[in-house]
């Protein structure tokens, strides 16, 4: 029914744009700035809420797609489970909304379910983690990150870090936990570490375990590694969960973390919490992961709202933040 309304919005649209064109440019319609105003309904399938940076990029959606501002969110938490995300895209193409949006557990799996949705006439729009389709064309845009592009700048903040030091020769020893696997999150950044690992032939991997993306399963894991072995200069960590939850293990295990004779802990995402560490010098370089995607959602759904064509693909803006330079106004002016 909605999407029958955006159709007349946008014919009318064109046609004011079409007298503009004829005419000179008029100002648009009282009757089109109504249309736009009309509520949109969206439905969100979050991948669940194991991170602080999971629960961030939910906050920043529902603010983003509020009722103020025009939208009826129906928010689904998948529990990290990929056949919930599933069932909840299922049960939006039902319910008739007007548009998708999710942020997928994992990259593969999507082909049936986003051809159902193509089906039925409903753009989606895939937020934070990027999917491998058969077909581009069964989702309309993807809004995240360039995680391959985050692990390379922790690969190179670290090869600087120990060029600096002279331990270009001697064999460093990393441990690294990875998030879920499967996740583009994870991909990106484990690729950027086997890059490096092949341009870096002293560096060696002495573990490598899955952390999940949580503090628990990465102070599992660690505390597991620490038993093995406690020779190690870097622990690679695919976000601040895990982070925390390595050192949390190392400094049981009486192991210190930091650039100058600890363990080089280098982490994703720079959450206020992240960031503290990273100010303690118990992560060496936090990589920033952002997860306020609201706004740049609600603002594609405004364009196709207008009939705008909108960008495939809209990675967010994103920095890096190291021990020896943060500062507590840094951690302060976060918001999540
Ligand atoms: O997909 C983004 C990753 O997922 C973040 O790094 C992590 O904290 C989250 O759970």
């Amino acid at each position: 029914m909605k999407r029958v309304f955006g159709i007349i919005c946008f014919a009318v649209f064109c046609l004011g744009a079409l007298a503009g064109c004829v005419s000179g440019a008029q100002p648009q319609t009282g009757d089109t700035d109504e249309n736009l105003r009309d509520t949109i309904l969206v439905g969100f399938s979050q991948v669940g809420a194991e991170s602080e940076w999971r629960v961030a990029n939910s906050e920043s959606m529902k603010a983003a797609l509020s009722e103020e501002n025009g939208y009826e969110l129906i928010f689904d938490d998948a529990r990290n489970e990929q056949e919930n995300q599933i069932r909840a895209i299922r049960t939006f193409i039902q319910q008739d909304v007007d548009y998708i949006v999710f942020s997928p557990r994992v990259e593969t799996g999507w082909n049936s379910i986003l051809l159902e949705a193509r089906d039925a006439g409903i753009p989606v729009i895939v937020i934070d983690r990027d999917i491998e389709v058969k077909d581009r064309n069964l989702y309309t845009a993807y809004i995240g990150s360039d995680f391959r592009k985050e692990g390379e700048t922790a690969m190179r903040w670290l090869e600087n870090l120990l060029t600096r030091q002279g331990r270009t020769q001697n064999p460093v020893n990393i441990v690294h936990i990875q998030g879920t696997i499967g996740s583009s999150a994870q991909i990106g950044r484990t690729a950027a570490l086997e890059q490096a690992l092949g341009r870096n032939t002293n560096w060696q991997i002495v573990a490598q375990e899955c952390g999940d993306f949580t503090r628990a399963k990465a102070y599992e894991v660690m505390g597991a590694i620490l038993k093995e072995t406690k020779d190690i200069d870097v622990v690679y960590c695919e976000n601040d969960g895990e982070a925390l939850g390595a050192i949390d293990a190392m400094e049981e295990a009486g192991l210190s973390c930091g650039t100058n004779g600890g363990v080089i802990v280098i982490s994703f995402d720079a959450t206020k919490l992240g960031l503290t560490y990273c100010k303690e010098g118990k992560i060496a370089l936090n990589v920033e992961c952002n997860p306020l995607q609201g706004p740049y959602v609600a603002d594609m759904i405004q364009r196709m709202e207008r009939g705008e064509k909108v960008e495939q693909e809209k990675y967010v803006d994103e920095t890096y933040f190291e021990s020896q330079t943060i500062t507590q106004e840094m951690i302060d002016s976060r918001e999540y």
